[in-house]
Formats: structure tokens, sequence, C-alpha cells
């Protein structure tokens, strides 16, 4: 079928290649010119693994190709998915600025009626805004809107959409249900989990919301651990073993970051108020993770006898996960500024989220940054993990020894085991187990 997909972010991108790997005709529509003519040129304008690749594949056979031009991009389509932006607004809710002006111009351009699916996370009753949006421009035509949510996560995006656990399709007729169940009819059907518009909005708003309140819960167990001299790993793998709770997103760590879940959960509280409803397990989330930062500034100040000033740091990781430059809402960043506000020097070393991270602390003197961890270490007095990168568990403690005096890590992400750190001679400060800043 031919489809087109507006805006290459992260998730249009890998939407579009994916609807082409899986046999559809596809164009690629976004007005950042600079984007697109990367991406006629197979550039990747995202760091994503494996999308280069795949890309490369679906262009050699003709099934994808990109443009700015809107009118003629979605003119011979059947289906169009949006998959712009939809930023926060000041009072928490999701911008639908981008979205509305992609619909606007979709109703303006076409000369006959198609299918409009919302692949953004968009707020519960934005089918219903977009419905009345098209037929009051134009009156003439019977377009067809559903809502598609992406549950990808960034750094394994293209196995996700390839794989999904679901795909939600939410439809209020018939026709709009027939062709996007043709669009995915390349998944067992089990996988498809039809409903109306409404409720698939929601779906994406209360799945996010609860993964961030799992690893909050798992977060908050973590301090009490610390207190209380238990060990958070064999706590979050037994509880994990229990089906009902399941292992995933256990893992404790710096707090949850990144473009969706900060972003998606402040939006569900907005959503709820608008509606005269308190969320008040929602809330309490968004305030943990909050405080999550804090703390974490606080145990990397116990580490340095409560002193930031003037000492040196080797933060390793920038992004807000491994496996992607993405610093949106990163607590590694968030961290940085906070300890550069606090007279700290950072040294910092991240995989891919360098350049990213020189322009979001370009106001900041007393940062470099250092394309190899080691020499990010070098003459520091405290490595920080704030990213799990897998690389950083097979740095050389041993050299580390040789060209610094530094014997102390905070780790954030618990990539280490205590006792292999502590076997080098260092001490080692991690999350979720009692710590001993005197060491
Ligand atoms: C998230 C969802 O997982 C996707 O299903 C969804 O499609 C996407 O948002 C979106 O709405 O577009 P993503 O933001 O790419 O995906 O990243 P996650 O892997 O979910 O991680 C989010 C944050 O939680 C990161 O800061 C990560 O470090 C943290 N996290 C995750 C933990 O601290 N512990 C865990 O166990 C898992």
């Amino acid at each position: 079928m031919k489809i087109a997909v507006i805006g290459t972010g992260y998730v249009g991108l890998v939407s579009a290649v994916c609807f082409a790997k899986i046999g559809h005709q596809v164009i690629g529509i976004d007005k950042i010119a600079e984007k697109i003519s990367k991406l006629q040129n197979n550039e990747i304008p995202i760091f994503e693994p494996n999308l280069k690749e795949v890309l490369e594949e679906v262009v050699a056979q003709k099934r994808i190709s990109f443009t700015t031009d809107l009118a003629q991009g979605i003119k011979d389509v059947k289906a169009i998915f949006i998959a712009v932006g939809t930023p926060q607004d000041e009072d928490g809710s999701a911008d639908l600025s981008y979205v509305l002006q992609a619909c606007e111009e979709i109703a303006k351009f076409s000369s006959q009626s198609k299918l409009i699916v919302t692949k953004s996370t968009v707020p519960a009753k934005t089918g219903e805004k977009i419905k009345k949006l098209l037929k009051d421009v134009r009156p003439d035509l019977n377009f067809l809107v559903a809502s598609n949510p992406e549950f990808l996560r960034e750094g394994c995006a293209l196995d996700d959409f390839m794989n999904p656990d679901r795909i939600v399709i939410g439809c209020d007729d018939e026709e709009s249900k027939k062709i996007l169940s043709d669009i995915y009819d390349f998944f067992p059907a089990s996988k498809i989990y039809h409903t109306d518009i409404i409720t698939a909005e929601l779906i994406k708003y209360a799945s996010n919301s609860f993964l961030a309140t799992k690893i909050a819960f798992i977060n908050e167990m973590a301090n009490l651990c610390e207190k209380l001299g238990a060990n958070i790993t064999d706590l979050s793998k037994a509880m994990g073993k229990d089906t009902r709770i399941g292992e995933k997103f256990l893992n404790v760590g710096p707090g949850f970051g990144g473009s969706c879940f900060p972003k998606d959960i402040l939006a569900l509280v907005n959503i709820a108020n608008q509606a005269n409803l308190k969320l008040s397990i929602v809330e309490t989330v968004v305030e943990s993770n909050k405080n999550r930062l804090i703390l974490m500034v606080d145990k990397i100040k116990k580490a340095l006898a409560n002193n930031l000033s003037g000492k040196k740091i080797a933060l390793l990781g920038l992004a807000f996960k491994a496996n992607t430059d993405d610093i949106r809402y990163s607590p590694a960043i968030l961290i940085a500024k906070e300890l550069l506000k606090q007279n700290a020097i950072i040294s910092a070393h991240d995989y891919q989220a360098i350049n990213n991270s020189q322009n979001e602390l370009k106001d900041f003197k007393n940062i470099k940054f250092y394309q190899e961890p080691i020499d990010a270490i070098k003459d520091s007095d405290l490595i920080i993990i704030a990213t799990e990168w897998q690389e950083y568990c097979y740095l050389d403690f041993d050299k580390i020894k040789k060209i610094t005096n530094c014997r102390k890590i905070v780790d954030l992400r618990n990539i280490f085991k205590p006792s292999d750190i502590e076997k080098h001679g260092f001490s080692y400060h991690c999350i979720g187990k009692q710590i001993n800043f005197d060491q």
C-alpha cells in the first residue's frame, strides 16, 4: 500500500523504514530540508542501531523516498501517519500545534479523502479535534481518522517495531479498521489489538506512565535498601520472577529520562486535571523522579566529603540511556548541570551523545568532552557512571590506577559488581546497597 509518514524523528523515521521493510511503498515527509537532504543521501540524522542498514536496503528496493513537499508527498497515498513532535507546553500538557498543522495542510492539499493516523503521542480526544478540523477545512471531503500509538524504544527501535508485544489500532469506523489491518497484515493477528480512538490514545499514556511508575517504585525501594543494608539487585530480581510483576523495567538508576516518560506522565496528569480528576499515584511518580536528581547529587557529594568545589569528576555517559545519542531529559545532563553549578570540574565522555551535550552545556566553562573514557578519567578525583553503555563494564582498572590517583567510583546504573571493583582498590558507591562513604 502507498503510505506517507509525516515527521522523520525517531518514531517517524523508524516507522517509515519499517513500513517499507514489510512491503509498503512509503514516502517520508519533513519540513526540515537539511534532514530530508541527508535522508535522500542515505544518511541518518539520528543515531539508532541498524537503521542505516535497513534504510539502504529499502532504498535499493525502491520502497522509500523522502520529500519536504507535503502536497506532492501525499498525492497518491491511501494512508498518512502523523509522527511529528508533541512537545510539552508550559502547563505540562502536550502541545498539539505540529499535529494540527500537519492535518490542516493535508486537508488543504488533498483532492480525495484519505485515512489520517496519529502515531505521535497525543492526548485523549485529539482524534475528535482532528475530525472537526478536517471537516472545517474541507467540508467537501470525508477524511477517515484513526489512532495507532507507537511503543518502540530508542536504541532498539527497529526490533521493537518488527517484534511488537502488541499493535494498537484505534478506529471509530470499519473502513479505517480495514485499511489499518491491511497495513499491519505482515504481523500475526494475535498481536493486533483493536479499540476505539480515544482508548488507543489513552493506552499510550497509561503504558508509559505505568512503566515510569515501575521505575520510580524500584528506585524508592533502592533508597530503602541503602538505609536498611539490603540488596536492591537481589530484591528486584526476586520480585521480577513473579510473573504478575515481571522482570522488565525494574532496573534502578538515576531516574527516568528521555523525550517520552517525563513529558507523557505530566501530560497524563494534565489530561486527568482537565477531566476534574486527580491521578494521585501518577502525580507522586512525577515528584519521586524529581527528588531522584537531588538524591543522586547528594550521593556524589558524599563520595567527595560533601565538597564539590574544584573537584575533578569524570562523568561517563551523557545520553538518557545506552544506545542512543538522545540527551532530552537525560539524568546525566541534569546531574552535570547541578555539579557544575556547585563548582565541580567535569571531564565527560559518551559513545554517541557528545555533540548534543556540547550544545546543551555550552554555557558552562568547567566541562570538557573526551572521545575515550580513559582520557576523561585521567586526573579525576571521582568517576561517575551515569549511562549504562556496555563498554564501560570493560574499563581497564589497572590502567586507570596508573594514570590517576582516583580511587572512587559512583555507579548510578549498578553496572559493576561491588567485589570486582573493590578488589582493584577502589571505593565503590552504587544504588540500593549499603554504602560506606568513609572508604
Ligand atoms: C519509552 C517506552 O519504553 C516506549 O515503549 C515508548 O514507545 C517511548 O517511550 C515513547 O513514548 O516514544 P524510551 O523513552 O525510548 O521508550 O526509553 P525507555 O527504554 O523506556 O527508557 C526510559 C527511561 O527509563 C530511561 O531514562 C531509562 O534509563 C529509564 N529506565 C528504563 C530505568 O531507569 N530502569 C529501567 O528498568 C528501564
